[in-house]
């Protein structure tokens, strides 16, 4: 079965057994399916970066559980370790410690942390594929992780997810959760092999911002399977077909990805260092790459005066910019209350949320295409903010 094969492969590249491994239909569900497995239920609290995407809050809560936030390291993105042990109360079951930007959090720490309050780590590696911590690939520290490998992550099934869980006891609670999901429909899967078809074949750099217009508009028209479904994003209340395991398309693809991944990340760390070197040149702090850690640079990011501004300057351009994490729980701007965060309470990542991009890393970015993409901030120097000091 393809899926088996699909397993094996992920289990190769981290170096764990198959049966530590497990398959979604979205890493979300991943994590849904590692707190359901940690016992996490109603007045449980789990503690999480407030730079997030919203489905991690929404996870948590569809457990019953709440969502704890906690401030952020503007230099790293990730969890601030000084200010971690303050939100530790009697009802704390577990810390998600995010990969953000393909940066790992500075697990030891957090590690002993939990340990002295009795609660588990669970690794949030939906941007983490393939960076290390101290030497160990990334998911493999914690108890657990999830990974995504959605549209843009470290490499691509469509969209998909897998967990590796290190507790081989909870591994085994997991599978069974796991198995108990519904299978992908044949309309899921044939829906899924077409975009991934039309992304391969049609996509470029140049149609990118159409492109990206067309897709969230048939995302929230429950058209096709996008980054999230329309109801995703309105409240924290678990959608119809949620809990859905891995489809075969996304192993045919994620075995495909595995074989090509270190040209994949080899690829990205050259663009970065491009990146990096404009960066510095233009006295602009390129980003932050700690000794405990290998960054993948799945996505690079930088900061600006004016975001708006600069995403239509980038359009008029043809630069194809991200905007991730423009919130504590991107994409959500208003009414954050929905997911218990409330507005006011970690203002740096806030402020920080409204002023960063992030500049494309994938093969489809050529080093010509990436010179051109720094000869636009060249010309723009005097929208980029030279530190998150200055914001
Ligand atoms: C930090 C983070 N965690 C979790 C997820 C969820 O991954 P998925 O879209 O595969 O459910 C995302 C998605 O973009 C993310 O950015």
């Amino acid at each position: 079965m393809i899926q088996k094969k699909y397993k094996k492969a992920i289990a190769e590249y981290l170096e764990v057994d198959p049966t530590q491994v497990s398959l979604y239909w979205r890493g979300r569900v991943g994590l849904y399916c590692i707190l359901k497995a940690m016992d996490i239920q109603s007045g449980d609290e789990v503690i999480l970066p407030a730079f997030t995407c919203v489905v991690v809050p929404s996870a948590i809560k569809y457990l019953g559980a709440k969502p704890i936030y906690t401030a952020i390291d503007p230099l790293t993105y990730n969890i601030d370790i000084e200010k971690l042990e303050e939100k530790i109360t009697s009802k704390t079951k577990a810390i998600l410690a995010q990969n953000t930007f393909g940066l790992s959090s500075d697990l030891d720490p957090i590690i002993t942390i939990a340990k002295k309050h009795g609660i588990k780590v669970i690794e949030d590696c939906a941007h983490g594929f393939g960076g290390f911590y101290k030497g160990k690939k990334n998911g493999t520290s914690a108890t657990a992780a999830f990974f995504s490998s959605q549209w843009n992550k470290p490499f691509s099934t469509g969209i998909g997810g897998m967990v590796v869980c290190n507790d081989l006891e909870l591994a085994k609670k997991i599978q069974t959760i796991q198995q108990s999901f519904e299978k992908p429909s044949f309309k899921d899967e044939t829906m899924l092999a077409i975009q991934i078809f039309i992304r391969k074949n049609i996509l470029r750099p140049s149609i990118y911002w159409a492109a990206l217009k067309l897709y969230r508009w048939a995302s929230q028209a429950g058209l096709i399977s996008g980054s999230s479904d329309a109801g995703e994003l309105e409240d924290a209340t678990m959608p119809n077909n949620y809990l859905k395991s891995g489809a075969s398309i996304q192993a045919k693809k994620g075995i495909e990805a595995i074989q090509l991944f270190d040209k994949n990340i080899e690829h990205r760390k050259d663009i970065a260092t491009l990146y990096n070197n404009a960066f510095t040149k233009l006295n602009i702090s390129p980003v932050y790459q700690p000794e405990y850690a290998t960054h993948t640079f799945i996505k690079y990011a930088f900061l600006v005066k004016d975001q708006p501004k600069f995403l239509k300057l980038a359009q008029q351009n043809q630069i194809p910019l991200g905007d991730w994490l423009n919130s504590p729980i991107h994409p959500i701007r208003e009414n954050l209350e929905r997911w218990d965060y409330h507005e006011g309470s970690f203002p740096l990542a806030e402020k920080i949320g409204y002023h960063i991009l992030n500049l494309p890393t994938d093969e489809s970015i050529s080093i010509q295409e990436a010179n051109r993409i720094i000869h636009f901030l060249e010309k723009n120097k005097s929208e980029l903010v030279e530190s998150w000091k200055d914001l």
